[in-house]
């Protein structure tokens, strides 16, 4: 576990200057330790995220259809799996947590792309219910530049829920005084609606306190360069 690359495993800042294919690599090479490390860090942010699309879905969930962003090995699915959602899809760009996520079953489609910002061709608009987040807005993964793209993949009513400790709005070069005005842009946009955000005190290791945010998808054609040239430079 000490070779350069997967340092930046544990260490969010030693990604900094990593490209996201590097970035990708060092979760290929960790994959198969990915589930114990975090499991043994107390990980909870999957499980938040979890509860917090259950709580929406009351009815059949099991014709509900999700898309896993950032999906990993597939621990929220796996959360979401035991909650009784049937129908899920992943999307991350490492091949090697592609294989560990494979191996439990809980995905449908997994497909190896980054949620960069550019248009994903291959998924129609509107193509989900429900969109999820786990750890995966950090240094180096998803991008503020990819929200509107996100939204565009939900239908309008649908769900989008995710995880986000409270150090990322401050530490992160790209969220930092990014990530909340876009939020609230798109708000006002008529993107989505904030249902609401609820406070958990413990995203791993049993401290980072974050929150798990629950936005209602309003809108169906969505101008994501709009919402992107108004971004600040990052400083
Ligand atoms: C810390 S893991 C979280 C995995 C999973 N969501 C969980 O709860 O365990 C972050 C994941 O984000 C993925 N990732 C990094 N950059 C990404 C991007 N631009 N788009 C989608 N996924 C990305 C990584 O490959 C990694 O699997």
């Amino acid at each position: 576990m000490a070779e350069p690359g997967r340092v930046a495993f544990c260490d969010f800042g030693k990604r900094e200057e990593m490209t996201p294919d590097q970035i990708a690599e060092v979760f290929d090479k960790v994959a198969r330790v990915y589930d114990e490390t975090w499991k043994a860090r107390n990980y909870r942010d999957h499980v938040y995220v979890a509860e917090g699309v259950m709580d929406y879905y009351s009815g059949d969930r099991e014709s509900v259809r999700v898309l896993d962003v950032g999906a990993g090995t597939g621990m929220l699915a796996e959360e979401l799996w035991k909650r009784g959602f049937r129908l899920m899809d992943g999307l991350d760009p490492s091949h090697g947590m592609k294989v560990e996520a494979t191996k439990k079953g809980v995905y449908t489609n997994y497909y190896t792309e980054f949620m960069d910002g550019k248009r994903i061709n291959g998924l129609a608009t509107d193509a989900y219910d429900c969109l999820v987040v786990a750890a995966a807005f950090n240094t180096g993964f998803i991008p503020c530049a990819a929200l509107p793209e996100m939204a565009r993949l939900v239908k309008p009513g649908g769900l989008m829920c995710f995880g986000i400790p409270d150090s990322r709005f401050t530490e992160v070069k790209d969220y930092v005084n990014r990530l909340a005005p876009l939020m609230k842009m798109m708000e006002e946009g008529g993107v989505w609606q904030l249902l609401d955000s609820k406070y958990c005190h413990d995203f791993y290791d049993n401290a980072n306190p974050g929150n798990v945010f629950r936005y209602v998808v309003k809108a169906s054609s969505i101008d994501a360069v709009k919402y992107i040239d108004r971004l600040r430079p990052v400083d």
